[in-house]
């Protein structure tokens, strides 16, 4: 049987704070083949960002330490390969879109002068280099491909000048830079309204669809899950209780933690409504 383009096999992570040990992930497996669209879904504190951060590589040790498991991108094991060659799959053909746009954008520089530095360096780890004037053209290429309209406005504009759905959209633009093969989306759009958040998430479903981009979409939040995966993981304290193809873990939940957070959906009439409708 051939590898998935991701592989997360038993990983168990622990932080050790204040001389106290947890353990916070407990042999999480899941698998991301290519051009799939997977979701992992859990309530706050389940793990979801620990596991995202192990994926990428943004585990501070200490204070976490990964106990046991194993990372693999396209068959190679990311947690013994050598550090360079990890760092050239970040950013690169591995990317991430984070939650809150003001806080991954840097206030002080344009977007097209930020995104012309993440290009550079991610160029930079691939061992390619283009001008200056090559990489903007690029630049307002993923611009247009996150449907900006405007996109020289935008590369000259300051972070707080854009709304912040045109800031989660510059987000996604940046993670698209460097041709990745795989997205890993943690919570994007929470922070915005809800009509908002959910033309964000149909643009990266658009994209991932148009680019044949494989998806890990980070979430607590179960109408997501069921507007852009297929398959689905569910993780309560820091272990995977549930997978399967999302209609059917919609359906028929078997794991009573699933059934509770499908129970959990908020409602705001008496009636009763079809689970997993986003109000959060
Ligand atoms: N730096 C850290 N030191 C100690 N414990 C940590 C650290 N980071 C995370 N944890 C613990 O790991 C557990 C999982 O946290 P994580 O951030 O992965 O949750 P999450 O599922 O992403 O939640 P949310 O939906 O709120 O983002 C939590 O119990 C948290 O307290
Ligand atoms: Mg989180």
């Amino acid at each position: 049987m051939s590898f998935p383009l991701l592989r997360v096999s038993n990983l168990s992570v622990e932080f050790s704070t204040y001389g106290r040990t947890s353990r916070v992930l407990h042999d999480v497996s899941l698998d991301v083949p290519a051009r799939s669209q997977v979701a992992l879904v859990g309530e706050s504190g389940s793990g979801k960002t620990v596991t995202m951060k192990a994926i990428m590589g943004l585990l501070r040790q200490p204070p976490a330490r990964i106990t046991s498991g194993e990372i693999y991108y396209d068959g190679a094991d990311l947690l013994t390969m050598p550090e360079k060659d990890r760092l050239r799959l970040r950013g690169t053909a591995m990317s991430m879109v984070f939650q809150d746009p003001m806080s991954s954008l840097n206030p002080v520089f344009t977007v097209g002068d930020q995104m012309g530095t993440i290009l550079k360096y991610a160029d930079k780890r691939l061992g390619r280099s283009r001008s200056r004037r090559e990489r903007m053209v690029r630049v307002h290429q993923v611009l247009e491909q996150v449907r900006m309209r405007d996109p020289e406005r935008v590369t000259q504009a300051f972070p707080i000048m854009l709304s912040g759905g045109m800031r989660q959209r510059v987000l996604i633009a940046m993670a698209l830079l460097s041709e990745p093969q795989l997205l890993i989306a943690d919570e994007p759009g929470t922070a915005l309204d809800v009509t908002t958040q959910a033309q964000i998430l149909k643009l990266l479903k658009d994209l991932v669809e148009e680019r044949g981009l494989a998806l890990l979409m980070i979430t607590h939040n179960l109408g997501v899950v069921r507007e852009t995966s297929n398959y689905v993981y569910v993780m309560n304290k820091g272990a995977i209780v549930e997978h399967g193809e999302t209609a059917g873990i919609f359906d028929n939940p078997r794991d009573p933690y699933t059934r509770s957070l499908i129970d959990a959906v908020p409602r705001l009439t008496g009636g009763t409504r079809p689970s997993g409708e986003v109000t959060a």
